[in-house]
């Protein structure tokens, strides 16, 4: 095996920057025929926040920018965006009132991939899981050592409590038990959604290499340290650059036990259209929990090949609220309806 240190060592006598060397990576293509509905970006967001999120994403393909540039910028929207309680900073605290992000990158032309989890502080986490994956020989780092990570490469540490997230973390403290001192106001109006909500960025450029980012605050009042799906490669997100990227958002402890994504893309390279993959793994979580008389979750998954067709399917929801998945691409901005494999 090369020693890395003397790989590295032997790359700057020779005059190449590790940078160089990381971007040199970064712009390896395995593919140069131009395939159909590629170059394309797409997100787990419908019509509110597919447009803002893809617009600077959909910028960089369509200039044949760097693919990794084109996700990154696009998740950084929801991630920097306080109005999002789900994603980056505003995202819902865990129940010490501590907000903990999750994140995942991966690249189809290498295989590589990086990843943050609980990590605090850092508004943009997929742009250190970037870091991680171009930058170290590592995958995944987590917590104090992900923070510290950042703030080696230039991270600013920031509160990401907004005082909206506060507020609802305090009701939901409060109404907790009436066997403790903690007293919600006696006009104690306030959201009790537990959300678990998250975003993928996937995209397709026109050579056909693929890549894909996953984005969280993770599941609201989690015990501190509790990491879900999206920062773990294959279930929050995976991507192949023979078959397509696929991510998923929801209840992460099933993506994780039936490794969601990972599932969805062998089920694409065995045939399946996007859609058909999507559909399998609502299938196989549905099964693994005993059939649809046991699920009170739902799991959201998104998918696109690389000819560039999409996907999108949900466990479970309301009639007429098809979960969603935006795109963009030559053929202009879209939004597409999903399936439900249980309507309520
Ligand atoms: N899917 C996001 C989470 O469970 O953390």
């Amino acid at each position: 095996m090369i020693n890395r240190r003397k790989f590295i060592k032997t790359m700057s006598a020779l005059g190449i920057s590790i940078p160089a060397m990381a971007k040199s990576i970064t712009k390896k293509s395995s593919n140069t025929s131009t395939v159909k509905n590629n170059p394309i970006i797409v997100c787990s967001r419908g019509e509110k926040w597919g447009r803002k999120v893809l617009k600077p994403g959909w910028d960089i393909l369509k200039n044949n920018g760097l693919l990794l540039d084109a996700v990154e910028k696009s998740a950084n929207v929801t991630e920097l965006d306080p109005k999002d309680t789900s994603v980056g900073y505003g995202g819902l605290p865990n129940e010490n009132g501590v907000v903990q992000l999750d994140s995942s990158i991966m690249y189809g032309p290498t295989h590589n991939c990086g990843s943050v989890a609980a990590i605090e502080g850092i508004k943009t986490p997929c742009s250190v899981a970037r870091l991680v994956m171009e930058r170290t020989d590592h995958i995944h780092i987590v917590g104090k050592g992900a923070q510290d990570f950042a703030k080696a490469h230039g991270f600013k540490v920031e509160n990401l409590l907004t005082e909206h997230a506060r507020k609802i973390w305090l009701r939901w403290k409060e109404n907790l038990s009436d066997q403790d001192d903690w007293f919600p106001p006696a006009d104690g109006n306030y959201d009790t959604h537990r959300s678990n909500g998250t975003i993928n960025v996937l995209a397709v450029d026109s050579v056909g290499d693929i890549a894909g980012i996953t984005t969280t605050s993770g599941l609201a009042w989690k015990i501190p340290g509790r990491i879900g799906d999206s920062p773990i490669i294959g279930a929050g997100l995976y991507v192949d650059n023979e078959v397509g990227a696929v991510g998923a958002t929801g209840r992460g402890e099933e993506l994780l036990r039936s490794c969601g994504s990972f599932y969805a893309i062998e089920q694409m390279r065995a045939g399946k259209s996007p859609q058909e993959a999507c559909e399998a793994v609502c299938e196989r979580i549905i099964y693994i929990n005993g059939g649809k008389d046991k699920i009170n979750f739902s799991d959201k998954m998104v998918a696109v090949n690389k000819d560039g067709d999409v996907g999108c399917a949900a466990i479970q929801g309301r009639k007429g609220g098809e979960p969603e998945l935006a795109y963009w691409s030559k053929k202009g901005f879209k939004v597409l309806k999903g399936t439900y494999l249980i309507e309520n």
